[in-house]
């Protein structure tokens, strides 16, 4: 029971960070579209890559050509998509928007992105020996998700585990104190999946000789893409556990603790959501009550 109630506070902290971190999981992060930055994408989403041709001439009679190494991704000839010259592996998923060629704009609308789409575009206006390159990155990996995945008894520390999945190709784990100092972690374990996209996984024993921030960094240098994740954990996870009298030496044993700490901290987050809900609810009809009220009175 003491255990308990130590782990309680913390806990609840450390559920909510869990929550944030929940939500905030892998939604598309949309980088900003410029034409020197690569083009960000996920599988499946369909993208914009920008190409427009200066001074903004009309372009929409000319033959326009967009490229991937020697694949035709789209031809524009004679005001039209001329569907018969493009590459199997792209029917049906590439257009122009018409409207916007007569302003030089000759930006290629690409539809579910597959893993295969990623590398360098070129947009190419023929007549007028034109061309501008566009990269576009498939897969630059999901946030990170850290979770406490048990205690090491010999050590007085705990195993803090980082996973991230939708990566490729295969990133780099790295670990960092709250002073930027790299952890020293075992090798990562990484698993691809029927996508053919990486997961990274990895796991670092942390202590009380250490600050109790820590960082997981999953970073892929090939296509300039990291992403990070931040933890803090809680003092007497640190303390609590640095007698290691019971005989359970150099093992790593899952935590009860944390696991009811965090039971209990749900429980009173899903209690604060209610109240906050309770709360509006209640203020929107004390408003709709008033504005019924003053209604009445001007009536
Ligand atoms: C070109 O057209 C596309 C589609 O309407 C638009 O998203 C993009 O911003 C345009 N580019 C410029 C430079 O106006
Ligand atoms: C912990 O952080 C504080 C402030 O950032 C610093 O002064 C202290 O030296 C750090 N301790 C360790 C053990 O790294």
């Amino acid at each position: 029971m003491d255990g308990l109630v130590l782990h309680f506070l913390p806990g609840t902290i450390t559920g909510l960070v869990f929550c944030l971190l929940l939500t905030h999981y892998c939604k598309g992060q949309s980088e900003s579209v410029d034409s020197l930055q690569p083009i960000v994408a996920r599988v499946g989403d369909d993208v914009v890559l920008p190409c427009q041709i200066k001074p903004s001439v009309d372009v929409s009679a000319a033959t326009l050509e967009w490229k991937r190494s020697n694949l035709f991704v789209l031809v524009w000839r004679t005001g039209a998509d001329f569907k018969r010259q493009k590459d199997p592996s792209y029917r049906g998923r590439t257009s122009l928007f018409p409207d916007e060629l007569k302003h030089g704009n000759v930006s290629l609308k690409l539809s579910d992105v597959k893993l295969s789409d990623k590398g360098t575009y070129r947009c190419y206006v023929v007549e007028k020996n034109r061309e501008m390159f566009v990269e576009l990155v498939v897969a630059p990996g999901c946030s990170p998700v850290i979770s406490l995945s048990g205690m090491d008894r010999d050590r007085g520390g705990v195993v803090l585990q980082c996973e991230s999945r939708g990566w490729y190709p295969e990133p780099e784990v790295l670990w960092l104190d709250a002073e930027g100092h790299l952890l020293s972690a075992g090798p990562p374990e990484t698993v691809r999946g029927p996508d053919d996209l990486y997961t990274v996984s990895s796991r670092v024993t942390v202590d009380k000789r250490h600050n109790n921030s820590f960082t997981c960094r999953v970073q892929q240098n090939n296509i300039h893409q990291t992403r990070e994740a931040h933890i803090h954990v809680p003092d007497d996870f640190l303390l609590s556990s640095s007698s290691s009298a019971d005989g359970i030496m150099g093992r790593t044993v899952p935590v009860l603790p944390i696991i009811t700490g965090l039971a209990v901290s749900l429980a009173v987050s899903i209690m604060v959501i209610l109240a906050c809900v309770f709360f509006v609810w209640r203020q929107n009809r004390t408003k709709t009550k008033k504005r019924s009220r003053d209604k009445a009175e001007k009536e």
